[in-house]
Parts: C-alpha cells; structure tokens; sequence
C-alpha cells in the first residue's frame, strides 16, 4: 500500500514514521530557564548528525494541550538560553524518563516531581541527570523552524561524560563497552520500548570483493 504524505493528516504521518522509523534513541533533554526554572523532557527524534562540529539534532514539535506561546518548554527554554544537556536513558531511568514527559504546566520542575538527581554541568547552566552513563552538555548551533512553534533543535556537543565503567583499552584504543549501558529506545507506538540487548555482528566488507 502505498500512504501519499499529502493526502495524510499530521497525525497520521506521525503514526507511519514513528512506526517504522524504530528503535529510535531518547534524549532525555534537561533545560533551565533565565528565570531559573529547570525543565526536563524526552525526546526520541533525536541522533548524531556528524563529528564537524559534533552535533546532534532533536525535532520538537509544537505544544498544542498547554495555554501558551505554541512551544513546548523545552524548545523555548533552549532558544532563550540556548544551552541545554541531555542525558541517555537507561533501562533503571526508563519509568522516571517518562514520568518526565507530562504535561506539567511552565514552572514545575519534572526532574523534583520524578525524584532525580542532578549534578552540575561544566559549560552550560542546565545540570547533567546524575544517574545517567552518557550525558551531553550542548549549546545551541542552529535552530530550524519547521513548522508553527515547532522545529528542528541542532546542537554542538560541547562536552561528554561517560560512565568510567563502560570504558577500556583495546590495543592502545578507547573502548567503550556500549550493551553494557542498557539504553532504552523508543518502538512502536506509545509506550513501547526497544532494550539494546540483542545485538548481531557484520563487518564491513573490504575492497576488492574477491582479495585474500
Ligand atoms: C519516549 C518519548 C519520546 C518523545 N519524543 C518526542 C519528540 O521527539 N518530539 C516531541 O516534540 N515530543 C516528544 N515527546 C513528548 C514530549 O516529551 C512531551 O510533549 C513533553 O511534555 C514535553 O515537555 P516540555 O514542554 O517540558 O519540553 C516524547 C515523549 C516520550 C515519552
């Protein structure tokens, strides 16, 4: 069957893409506001989008449940301030990460409301989730308006900090031991979850096909 985008309502081409394009990785996105206010929200359009400057992006889409400018916080946040972190999700974090996206009214802080801990960043105001391997401290390098209060946020990734237990040496090189993070990432529908535990290796194959 074959779905024409423009005979579709937005949602759904939601469903179709969010449906398809799985598992998708969860930036757990933590903001503060000039007034002080800290913010946090799941986000799983989200991913790496090249190492030249280190950039990531997140696709925030309008705010259309609370009274206000269009925008959800967290957009608003990172264009007032633009800095923002964003931690990884793992399978421990999972139920507070949701907790996270409700629709709290401008002001309530989700991260006291969950019950998590934060510590502070080294670049940005916003703090780091303190329980999460990976976190990301970023500053905002574009911002791409792509429809009414909402776009697509591209931030540089200014600094990392991985959990010293994932990391080793391997002949000299900086290993990092991914599956033993336990990330979560978002499947179908609503409230599904991908767990990063089943894995297949394929290396790449060199050239010439046939060399031996
Ligand atoms: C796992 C998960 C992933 C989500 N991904 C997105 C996303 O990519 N873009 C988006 O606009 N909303 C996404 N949401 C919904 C937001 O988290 C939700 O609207 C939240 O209330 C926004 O909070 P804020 O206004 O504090 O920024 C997601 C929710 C969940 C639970």
């Amino acid at each position: 069957m074959q779905f024409d985008m423009d005979q579709l309502a937005s949602a759904e081409r939601y469903k179709l893409l969010v449906n398809t394009i799985t598992p998708r990785p969860i930036a757990w996105v933590v903001t503060q506001d000039k007034a002080g206010h800290r913010n946090a929200a799941p986000y799983s359009f989200f991913n790496a989008m090249g190492s030249q400057p280190p950039l990531v992006a997140i696709a925030i889409g309008g705010d259309d449940i609370r009274q206000g400018d269009g925008q959800k916080d967290t957009l608003r946040s990172i264009r007032e301030t633009c800095e923002f972190t964003i931690a990884l999700v793992t399978e421990a974090d999972a139920e507070k990460m949701v907790l996270t996206a409700i629709d709290a009214p401008v002001g309530i802080d989700e991260m006291e409301l969950a019950g998590i801990e934060t510590r502070p960043a080294s670049k940005v105001s916003p703090p780091l989730i303190a329980s999460s391997p990976v976190t990301y401290e970023c500053r905002l390098w574009q911002f791409i308006e792509t429809h009414p209060g909402g776009g697509i946020v591209l931030g540089e990734v200014l600094a990392m900090h991985i959990d010293d237990a994932v990391l080793g040496d391997e002949n000299g090189k900086l290993r990092i031991d991914a599956p033993a993070l336990k990330l979560v990432g978002r499947a179908h529908g609503a409230g599904w979850y991908w767990r990063g535990s089943d894995q297949v290796r394929i290396d790449r194959t060199a050239w010439p096909l046939d060399a031996e």
